[in-house]
């Protein structure tokens, strides 16, 4: 019974990733957005995925904030940094979530929890144009950005289009045209519709959802049934060699479809 629990699961992993048409699944039990729900499963098959697939040597990886990500930190170990050189740091700005959430805390975490180095970079998350722009001529923000630009491995989570913009505070009116668009999920600042069309896109500073296609080793972490519209949405924009990490309740909810 435990190789065919095995197979089965193996199977599944499979059919989910053709259905979205990225590299790899790989699921966990249990539904993360459930009211008894936890992030700990997915997050620790995050810290097995990495240990496997991170390429030896020096790599710079980049990260995003969230609730999610916050626990995949937690779950790193020390043993990710064998035969590694690695450096963490934000994928984008992000001062403005809550402290504990923020890209450079979850960035900070994980070199802690694998004794390796990070970056942190301290521009807010939505700036105006005017304001951003010449923020990238200053030399500690010029330095970050230009590692975030050479990292290799980018990991990242994926929400709901309305719990992010309230998350972050998001004028009314810019809410409203979300919901005029038909916004379903967020990642990276892109908000986007059922079909991966970007309806929105926030001026930030940091990776563009454009440059993951060049990156070696691309992990989106994000699970539960409520984010299943969003996961499946991001999928179409997402780069082939994507790498999901999610659970029983979304993959459910994306199959049954
Ligand atoms: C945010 C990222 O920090 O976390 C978003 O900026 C992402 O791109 C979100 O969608 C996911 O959050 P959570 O709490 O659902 O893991």
């Amino acid at each position: 019974p435990v190789m065919n629990d095995l197979a089965g699961r193996q199977q599944r992993e499979q059919t989910l990733a053709q259905q979205l048409d990225i590299a790899h699944c790989t699921i966990v039990p249990g539904d993360s957005t459930a009211a008894n729900g936890s992030l700990n499963a997915m997050a620790q098959a995050a810290n097995r995925v990495l240990t496997d697939e991170m390429p030896t040597g020096h790599s710079t990886v980049a990260v995003m904030g969230g609730h999610t990500l916050a626990a995949v930190a937690q779950a790193l170990t020390p043993a990710l940094s064998i035969n590694r050189q690695l450096l963490f740091v934000p994928a984008r700005g992000g001062v403005g979530e809550s402290p504990a959430i923020q890209a450079n805390t979850v960035a900070a975490e994980m070199a802690q929890q694998t004794n390796s180095d990070f970056r942190q970079l301290y521009v807010p998350e939505q700036l105006t144009t005017a304001t951003y722009k010449p923020l990238f001529a200053e030399p500690a923000i010029h330095e970050v950005l230009q590692l975030i630009g050479q990292s290799n491995v980018v990991i990242h989570g994926i929400g709901q289009a309305f719990a992010m913009a309230k998350r972050r505070k998001m004028a009314p009116h810019v809410i409203a045209d979300l919901a005029a668009a038909h916004a379903v999920g967020e990642a990276f600042g892109y908000f986007y519709d059922a079909e991966g069309h970007v309806v929105s896109k926030f001026p930030r500073i940091g990776l563009e959802i454009g440059d993951l296609a060049a990156k070696q080793l691309v992990i989106a972490v994000a699970g539960g049934a409520e984010k299943g519209t969003a996961i499946a949405a991001y999928m179409r924009l997402a780069p082939a060699q994507t790498w999901l990490i999610t659970d029983e309740g979304a993959a459910d909810f994306v199959l049954k479809k």
